[in-house]
């Protein structure tokens, strides 16, 4: 168990042993390739075991997003977390209210996460300083001088919609983002998008064209940045990661098929000149920001866990409360398979007739 002050305690902070540690000579060995066993697979499509306890289930949009109340993540069995990989394949997101995960240590927490695959270790984001380096932590204050994340989030809109580490070779798939403290009143939600509907929302046609291109995803700006606000002081624990991956990917577990790039890491499509790729990249991000109709909005309490697939979704803070409010968070980040690209079907269905169907209506 950890350390814990008392809510108030003249404004301390309540989970002093996840305090964020910055170390510019700290290094990490990355995980490496391994093979993926992907929960979702093994689930009853009913979820029994998950939600056998539930007080209340609901949808937070009709596109992303599930709220599940009455549940303990820290208590469920393994058939139940098969079952919370599937259902948040299905959703995108899946919020959890209420939960002593909070309160049941470093490796008590890390154990359920990486029942999803091997954690992550980020290249720049602090960690605890007497925990693990697989913990991101995200602490915003004002009692310290020394917090970059504010500073990080200057010179850009604060809404970023991203998957966290997609330079990955085998990116994330379900990830753990767990509420400490929150800001008081609201503010601070996360917005979570579905990317299987920013596929769909796009016409036939344009989505044929856009399976079967690849694109290279990098961390080669955010680390930019990170020298350039911090500069000897700079946290660099791996170099520049990159990886090549499908515009479209499937998912393992539903089968669908979802918009695979994202405008913090992807850099260009492969193969395109420099304009068509920045065009392209453009428009998708664009159509992306604009997706208000599948996307939903989490707010949070203390003690939220929430649960997002990273192969169908993408994620941006809003960073709308108060500046000195103090939200504190931690993320788990398991990896998961390869990404498995998607291949235009050559029987469309008659979705390209749709097309025609359109240009029709336009005309008329
Ligand atoms: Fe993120």
């Amino acid at each position: 168990m950890i350390a814990k002050t008392s809510p108030g305690e003249l404004g301390a902070p309540q989970y002093p042993d996840y305090l964020p540690h910055y170390d510019p000579l700290e290094s990490v060995e990355p995980v490496g390739p391994f093979e993926h066993d992907e929960p979702g697979l093994r689930a009853d499509k009913e979820c029994p075991n998950l939600l056998k306890g539930a007080t209340k289930i609901f949808e937070l949009s009709p596109h992303c997003g599930t709220e599940i109340q009455g549940v303990q993540i820290s208590r469920l069995s393994n058939a139940a977390l098969d079952e919370m990989a599937y259902l948040c394949a299905e959703r995108g997101c899946l919020v959890f209210r209420d939960q002593d995960y909070t309160d049941i240590g470093f490796e008590a927490q890390k154990k359920i996460a990486s029942y999803f695959g091997p954690l992550h270790k980020h290249g720049w984001m602090p960690h605890p300083e007497n925990g693990p380096v697989e913990f991101v932590i995200v602490y915003d204050s004002k009692e310290r001088s020394d917090l970059r994340i504010r500073k990080s989030w200057a010179r850009k809109s604060p809404i970023q919609f991203h998957v966290d580490q997609s330079p990955e070779a085998q990116p994330p798939g379900l990830t753990f983002f767990c509420m400490l403290e929150s800001p008081p009143g609201s503010g601070g939600d996360t917005i979570i998008s579905s990317m299987y509907r920013a596929f769909e929302r796009l016409s036939p046609s344009f989505r044929k064209r856009l399976e079967g291109l690849t694109a290279l995803h990098t961390t080669a700006n955010p680390i930019a940045r990170e020298l350039r606000d911090n500069g000897d002081l700079a946290v660099l624990r791996r170099p520049i990661t990159k990886a090549v991956h499908p515009v479209v990917q499937v998912h393992p577990v539903t089968g669908r098929k979802s918009l695979f790039v994202n405008s913090s890491y992807t850099q260009r499509i492969t193969g395109w000149d420099d304009e068509e790729s920045d065009m392209m990249l453009r428009f998708l991000f664009d159509h992306v920001n604009r997706g208000q109709d599948f996307a939903c909005r989490v707010r949070y309490e203390p003690g939220t866990v929430v649960v997002w697939d990273q192969r169908c979704t993408q994620h941006s803070q809003t960073l709308d409360y108060e500046a000195g409010g103090r939200r504190h968070a931690f993320r788990l980040t398991p990896l998961a398979n390869v990404p498995i690209p998607s291949k235009a079907d050559d029987d469309d269905g008659g979705d390209c007739a749709q097309d025609e169907g359109r240009m029709m209506l336009n005309l008329c």
